[in-house]
């Protein structure tokens, strides 16, 4: 399978919506494929890992986010999901759940409730060591700032306001996938 035809499918190739999308997720394979290859004990499956990080966020068309190029109707926080939707569509099952579950640090049904989330009520948390590295790996590059890499410092600030319970997930994310 090769993600670009896909991604093709929904946006149209040389637009700014699909260099964006683009140019973001090879960054969030690259990273995320160079830490598998740190940890072969992990035994983490790279052709999908590859796969799925350049369609994670195959979403953010259908949401309502004109600094990166997307004029649809839906809040942004709910890219994951509707990317999910579109890649069930595809028969793509297992790279549908990176989409849905990669938002922060993932959501968990409690946190979705509580915030109100406009998302569907269930577990939105990464469970795969896949799907746990392209979270992680996402976290370190913006949609606006591409190609240029965030320090650690800089990630955790801006996942502060997420809680607690975000904080801890990517702590340990540091540890398992970065040993420090
Ligand atoms: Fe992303």
């Amino acid at each position: 399978m090769n993600p670009l035809d896909i991604i093709s499918n929904y946006y149209v190739p040389g637009s700014e919506a699909y260099h964006i999308l683009v140019t973001h997720s090879r960054s969030v394979a690259d990273k995320a494929l160079a830490i598998a290859a740190m940890h072969p004990e992990l035994q983490i499956d790279t052709r999908f890992v590859e796969e799925a990080a350049m369609l994670h966020d195959i979403g953010i068309f259908l949401c309502d986010a004109p600094g990166i190029a997307c004029y649809g109707a839906y809040p942004y926080i709910c890219h994951g999901y509707l990317g999910a939707d579109l890649l069930r569509k595809e028969g793509l099952e297992r790279h549908a759940l990176v989409c849905e579950r990669h938002t922060g640090t993932g959501l968990s049904l409690a946190m979705i409730e509580k915030e109100g989330l406009p998302l569907p009520h269930r577990d939105m948390l990464p469970v795969s060591i896949e799907e746990q590295l392209i979270c992680f790996a996402d976290k370190f590059y913006s949609k606006t700032k591409l190609g240029v890499e965030k320090p650690v410092k800089k990630i955790k600030k801006s996942l502060l306001k997420y809680g607690s319970e975000t904080e801890e997930r990517f702590d340990r994310w540091c540890k398992l996938f970065l040993g420090d």
